[in-house]
């Protein structure tokens, strides 16, 4: 299929997980991807692997200098439609075992990492006739998740920057929307013991992890032209777990 003909999209945090399979589903939906990432021969392997449709480009999130060289990459390949902010950390801490540092890790990455590129990106979205952005939450910014004050903290205030970011892109034909995806199958959650897994997948009404091409599948719908009418929206993907 063609979802995507012609398109250029921006995965940040795209080396591995759930950014990956969003460059492999999008490539062969007929677009170009520039896959960001810290992780570089990650990233790099990606890219090859897809050949002439992406790109990869080393990019720190939480850094502005880094934001510039990945639009310029989108801007050498002709414009840019569409921009994933995936990328994240989740290093899970009870609130009296969170420290500060702690606090502002998370803040910098999921937060202000999703601020600064919904502002990098708007210029060549205009130039490009507009676009769509997705910024990747969680459960944890729909509910009180256990055990992760710092993550849910970002994830909640992700949820509230789309809303805000919607309105304020609305006249410029760019979208904005959240989704929030329950227990992934990634390494993310390698952080979790095997029983806290466990116990976890019993608050899941389908009682069982997504997968990352489903994931992939909900995003490449926000990012096309079948989800026109959609901005501002929060999308729950998490097997009925916020129900
Ligand atoms: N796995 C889950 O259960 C789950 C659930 C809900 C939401 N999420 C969210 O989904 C997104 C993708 O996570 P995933 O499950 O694929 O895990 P993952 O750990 O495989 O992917 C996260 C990616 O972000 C990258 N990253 C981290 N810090 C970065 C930085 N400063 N700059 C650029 N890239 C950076 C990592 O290198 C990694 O490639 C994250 O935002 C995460 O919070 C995950």
């Amino acid at each position: 299929m063609d979802r995507l003909k012609d398109k250029i999209i921006l995965i940040t945090g795209g080396a591995r997980g759930q950014g990956a399979a969003e460059a492999r589903l999008f490539v062969s939906e007929g677009a170009r991807v520039v896959i960001t990432d810290v992780l570089e021969d990650q990233g790099r392997a990606l890219a090859a692997e897809l050949g002439q449709s992406a790109s990869f480009v080393k990019h720190d999130v939480t850094s502005e200098t880094d934001w510039a060289a990945a639009i310029a990459a989108a801007q050498a390949l002709g414009g840019l439609h569409g921009m994933v902010n995936n990328a994240g950390i989740y290093q899970p801490a009870r609130l009296m075992d969170t420290d500060v540092q702690l606090f502002e890790r998370h803040m910098r990455v999921n937060q202000l990492g999703c601020f600064i590129g919904m502002k990098s990106v708007v210029p060549l979205m205009e130039k490009s006739g507009g676009g769509s952005i997705v910024n990747i939450s969680s459960v944890a910014g729909l509910r009180g998740s256990p055990g992760a004050i710092a993550y849910s903290a970002t994830k909640w205030a992700l949820r509230g920057m789309t809303k805000a970011a919607a309105v304020d892109l609305a006249p410029k034909g760019i979208r904005v929307n959240s989704i929030h995806p329950g227990p992934i199958d990634t390494e993310m959650l390698n952080v979790r013991t095997t029983e806290e897994r466990a116990a976890r997948l019993q608050l899941v009404p389908m009682k069982r992890m997504g997968t990352v091409d489903e994931i992939a599948n909900l995003v490449l719908f926000l990012v096309s032209n079948e989800s026109s009418y959609i901005t501002g929206a929060e999308v729950a993907i998490d097997g009925g777990a916020t129900l």
